[in-house]
């Protein structure tokens, strides 16, 4: 639920109850699939809502599927987002750095009860149960554990806490700050009460960022999604955010 503004602004509860009417209007649902932490324009949930959403799932016999593929292998301090949460879902949806950057790969993994159909001609894809990409997805695995990722991520989450929230002291245009791990949302707006969203001098910054050499992506129009690599060191990380400082300063001088 996006809680800054909208329908559900300041109000995730009523977003349970939406899901709950539609669970129950409909009846036959089959699965409820969803972000667990939202990752391009960074939307988190809070603890009691994938915990009340994920008792409704069972309450329904609705399978709840997670897409995990931006957010999983450390990207938000954890190895899996919904480990945040104290919930598990029925499938899990993996991809990207499953591959460690270099090989393609996804995966789906579910509970065993759902792995049926194993001795059933289904038909087959020709790019499946690739061996390489298997490899490389247990090799992030062990690399992850082995340089202590999740460790360093948490770490770097509360320098990024801290160094955005002064961000935010200093500049008038940043309505909201959400994030956790190394993942990241910087909401831009015309005014921090009316939350207009300013969508022109968002892409701007993002253009003069990129002239100075830092890329990222825009995402609902105004929300500057800062997602760096989980091994970045301290140093490039705090000259990153020293782009956007500067940037903001200069697009939204006036
Ligand atoms: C949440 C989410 N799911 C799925 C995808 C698509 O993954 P793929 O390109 O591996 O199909 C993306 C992004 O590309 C994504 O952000």
């Amino acid at each position: 639920p996006i809680t800054y503004r909208g329908i559900f602004e300041d109000n995730e509860a009523k977003c349970l109850e939406h899901l709950e009417y539609v669970f129950a209007k409909e009846g036959d649902i089959g699965a409820f699939l969803a972000e667990t932490i939202r990752n391009t324009d960074v939307q988190i949930p809070s603890k009691k809502f994938w915990k009340v959403a994920r008792a409704l799932c069972d309450q329904y016999g609705v399978l709840l599927i997670l897409d995990e593929i931006p957010i999983a292998l450390g990207r938000t301090g954890k190895l899996f987002a919904f480990e945040h949460y104290d919930i598990e879902p029925d499938v899990l949806c993996l991809g990207k750095g499953l591959g460690g950057g270099i090989i393609p790969q996804a995966a789906i993994v579910t509970r065993d009860e759902y792995n049926r159909f194993g001795d059933v001609s289904l038909g087959h894809y020709t790019h499946e149960k690739s061996p390489l990409g298997s490899i490389a997805g247990l090799t992030t695995f062990e690399i992850i554990a082995e340089e202590n990722i999740l460790e360093k991520v948490r770490k770097d989450e509360a320098y990024m806490c801290s160094a955005l929230s002064d961000l935010q002291k200093k500049h008038e245009c940043i309505g909201d700050i959400r994030g956790l791990g190394l993942l990241w949302g910087i909401e831009l707006v015309k005014d921090r009460k009316t939350k207009e969203k300013a969508i022109l001098d968002a892409e701007n910054v993002m253009y003069d960022c990129l002239k100075n050499g830092l890329s990222f992506k825009v995402s609902a129009g105004n929300v500057l999604q800062l997602a760096p690599a989980l091994t970045i060191e301290r140093e490039n990380l705090q000259h990153a955010l020293d782009i956007v400082d500067n940037s903001l300063g200069k697009i939204f001088k006036n």
